[in-house]
């Protein structure tokens, strides 16, 4: 791949998009959300064209809750990479059958059945609930750990310094890491979670090639340490299937530890971002204040928090809903199927926005408002649904739930202390950077 026909691509698909979007194309303006712009306005906008509609690019778009949930349990539509949209872009506008860079797409997050369902259950033991039993304790003392760290600071990150800290700690202890670079490991997972939306850049291009190769060389040593001096943890696990009979292959277990390792961490992180933006907000509980409001609900729900530790569970539930950290899926029919009214070719693209669904207000009563607890809280697809379900979800419950309680309840004045920096990305809803203070300023 030459760097100028790149530059001359990228540039070509930029100009497609802005005109697109200009004439109200709602994939075109949904890819042409400014990086950390709130999409919940555009997601209102498919939604009152249609339940499903069509877009120039060539995909069909859904930000209905049951046509989402639809798509999403119908074996007759296969998985699309999340990428699909950018691939779409390049392709249609621009000439392109280059695939950039995709670090999940060789995973099993991108196979359908029955590949999808070998390599799934070979790592599912470890997300058994008896398997997060288990885990509890070893998340708790992390938490507490760091929290300890943090005590002695007057103001912190609490997304660097903290969520960031915990959910590395985590998935690095169930992969079998034996030294965890922090630094490094939090400027993979940047850079991985940008390429969801589409490198737009040349410096984007040349820096996911080089933390795509970084990681490569990582899992490969440690798949080679694993071999020799097997351990209690996934890779070991996976690397014992190659041993005994069946055998997987090398690019099915590096594609495998990589899902885990970018799956498990950046969604991870900006959910517990997303709802300490929430619950510190004092003006809306959406921290964009661009959503109408809900009358300070995250303030007064974090003051309960520190005196109701169980609350936690109810305000992860809620944040899931209210500010999905994966924003959209892609799937693609297999065969002829009709979804919302039309009829679907074999090969056609539909983009889920599940950060939409998770906002219709047929399912979810007053669907902008922050409301913990309530009624139907779990109907949420933020952990998509079906045979893609997300295998962390009960990790990642656990993870959010004990962050969240501990750090309310060892810092109960804990106050915002500068700007939040929004995580420059369509599709993954987060955020990079959270100044707090320990006391509330006077
Ligand atoms: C799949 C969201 C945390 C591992 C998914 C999918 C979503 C998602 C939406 C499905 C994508 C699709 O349908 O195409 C989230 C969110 C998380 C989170 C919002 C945190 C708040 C985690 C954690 C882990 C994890 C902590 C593991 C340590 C996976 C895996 C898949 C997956 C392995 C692929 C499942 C499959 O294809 O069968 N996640 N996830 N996730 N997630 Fe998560």
């Amino acid at each position: 791949l030459h760097d100028s026909g790149t530059r001359a691509k990228l540039f070509t698909v930029r100009s497609a998009l802005w005109s697109l979007s200009k004439a109200g194309d709602p994939g075109a303006r949904l890819m042409s959300l400014q990086p950390g712009e709130s999409p919940y306005p555009v997601y209102a906008a498919v939604r009152a064209r249609g339940e499903l509609v069509r877009s120039k690019l060539g995909v069909h778009l859904t930000g209905s809750h049951p046509l989402c949930q639809e798509a999403l349990r119908d074996p007759r539509f296969g998985v699309a990479p999340i990428s699909e949209l950018t691939r779409i872009d390049f392709d249609r506008h621009a000439g392109g059958r280059r695939r950039y860079v995709q670090p999940v797409d060789d995973s099993f997050l991108s196979l359908n059945p029955p590949e999808h369902t070998r390599l799934r259950k070979l790592v599912a033991p470890w997300f058994t609930p008896r398997a997060l039993r288990a885990r509890t304790e070893l998340v708790e003392r992390t938490v507490a750990r760091e929290l300890d760290e943090l005590a002695r600071r007057p103001r912190f990150d609490a997304v660097t310094d903290f969520a960031v800290r915990v959910a590395i700690s985590t998935i690095t202890g169930l992969l079998g890491v034996r030294t965890v670079d922090h630094d490094r490991f939090v400027w993979w997972g940047m850079t991985l979670a940008g390429t969801l939306n589409g490198v737009r850049t040349m410096g984007e291009v040349r820096e996911t090639r080089a933390v795509l190769g970084e990681l490569e060389a990582f899992f490969d040593e440690l798949i080679a340490h694993r071999r020799r001096h097997p351990g209690d943890d996934v890779v070991s696990r996976l690397v014992e299937c190659e041993a005994d009979g069946r055998p997987l292959e090398r690019k099915d277990l590096l594609a495998t530890a990589q899902l885990l390792f970018v799956a498990g961490f950046e969604t991870m992180v900006n959910l517990v971002a997303n709802a300490i933006v929430t619950l510190l907000d004092g003006n809306g509980g959406n921290g964009d204040g661009d959503d109408g409001g809900n009358g300070g609900g995250g303030n007064t729900v974090r003051h309960r928090l520190a005196a109701d530790p169980q609350l936690a569970e109810d305000v992860v539930e809620e944040v899931l809903r209210l500010d999905s950290p994966v924003q959209y899926v892609a799937r693609v029919a297999r065969e002829p199927v009709e979804l919302g009214g039309h009829r679907l070719r074999p090969g056609s693209t539909v983009v889920l926005l599940l950060g939409a669904a998770n906002r219709d207000p047929s399912v979810f009563a007053e669907p902008d408002r922050f409301d913990p607890g309530r009624p139907n809280s779990r109907e949420h697809l933020a952990f998509s649904a079906g045979a893609h379900f997300c295998l962390g979800a009960g990790l990642a419950r656990l993870q959010a739930t004990t962050m969240l309680r501990e750090l309310f309840r060892r810092f109960p004045a804990l106050a915002s202390a500068g700007p939040v920096t929004r995580r420059p990305s369509r599709n993954i809803r987060g955020v990079i950077h959270l100044p707090v203070a320990v006391r509330a300023p006077s």
